[in-house]
């Protein structure tokens, strides 16, 4: 059975720990959570571990969780005997059994309804379990590797999830920065997805103008390497970087609008806290805040010094200020930036 090399790629800090990470893991047969934003590479993570481990040859079986309707994940995970219920005419294979010694993903655990928790948690106990309507025990031999793209701690407070099941599957976590953590990689994911994109489809040489590299390093990519993925793809289709750039400039300003919206939401939010020796919280900004008004503030005031000493010759204020003239322009749309 081949199995193609994921390769985790980046040369960032954050990315080496977690390559060298998935190497140590490999075959230590720990459940591993493998937590983070969606799109920053959980799948990718969790398929150099079975890669990486001896159990390289054995099958990889991924089941999403978030996929099935709660009457179907039973007997997905588990499988079922023939008469089990209205309809089962034949026996069934679970997806623990179709496993065999390989590995098993759950991917987006967080979506598991309580009642298959709790089964999910014995089952895990006992490393084995009978198909629905069976008697006979079947062993798990299989690695066990959950992910999932929500916050399970904030969940067991909620009382969506079981605490004692997310200690069973959290033995090893292993946490996925987002994009936004390891920017310096995106020129390297930025060509390895042009390459694979022209490879694909015989496309001639793309070349990805400066000015949209300086945006994609100011975009905070709320989908991380997924979303860059789909860009270069859209990029390399459209052959037109203009209408990209159009598309992601839309992008990038319903972005800001959401984060001004929720830093005013963030504003607004009374303070719980009524006891008197406290101090009064509701006077202050938060520290969040405080930064992006301080930001926006500065570039408004540094961009509207420069274009005036320069009679706004936006050309020439672009190339002091080192970015790229349509950024510039972009800016001066964004932040109100108007002659006197
Ligand atoms: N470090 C990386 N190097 C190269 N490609 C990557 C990297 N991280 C992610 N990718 C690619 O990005 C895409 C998304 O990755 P993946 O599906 O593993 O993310 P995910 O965290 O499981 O996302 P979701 O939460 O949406 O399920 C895939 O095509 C994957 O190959
Ligand atoms: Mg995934």
């Amino acid at each position: 059975m081949s199995f193609p090399e994921p390769v985790i790629l980046g040369n960032s800090e954050p990315i080496n720990k977690i390559r060298e990470l998935v190497k140590k893991l490999a075959d230590i047969d720990l459940n591993v959570l493998i937590c983070g934003e969606s799109g920053v590479g959980k799948e990718l993570v969790a398929r150099a571990l079975h890669y990486y481990s001896r159990r390289r040859n054995q099958p990889f079986v991924k089941v999403n969780c978030a996929a099935l309707p709660a009457e179907l994940i039973e007997s997905e995970l588990f499988g079922y005997e023939k008469g089990a219920f209205t309809g089962a005419d034949r026996q069934k294979l679970g997806k623990f059994e179709l496993a065999g010694d390989g590995s098993i993903l759950l991917d987006e655990i967080g979506e598991i309804p309580p009642s298959i928790q709790a089964k999910l948690l014995q089952v895990l106990q006992d490393r084995k379990f009978p198909r629905v309507g069976g008697y006979k025990d079947i062993a798990i031999t299989s690695r066990i590797i959950t992910a999932t793209n929500r916050d399970l701690q904030a969940d067991i407070i909620s009382g969506s999830f079981r605490e004692d099941l997310y200690y069973r599957i959290n033995i090893i976590k292993i946490a996925v920065p987002s994009l936004r953590e390891h920017k310096e990689d995106l020129e390297l994911l930025i060509n390895h997805f042009l390459k694979e994109q022209q490879e694909t489809y015989k496309l001639p040489d793309i070349k990805i103008p400066s000015h949209i590299i300086d945006l994609f390093y100011q975009y905070h990519w709320p989908g991380n390497i997924r979303q860059l993925e789909n860009y270069i793809k859209r990029l390399s289709i459209l052959d037109n970087v203009d209408e990209f750039e159009r598309e992601f400039l839309v992008q990038v300003n319903k972005q800001q609008k959401i984060d001004r919206a929720s830093l005013q939401i963030e504003a607004e939010i009374p303070s719980p806290d009524t006891h008197t020796d406290e101090p009064d919280v509701k006077k202050f900004s938060s520290l969040k805040e405080i930064r992006d008004k301080a930001v926006y503030k500065l570039e408004t005031e540094i961009i509207n010094k420069v274009l005036d000493e320069n009679n706004w010759n936006r050309k020439k204020t672009a190339k002091i200020l080192k970015i790229s003239y349509r950024t510039l322009l972009y800016k001066i749309k964004e932040l109100g930036i108007k002659p006197y």
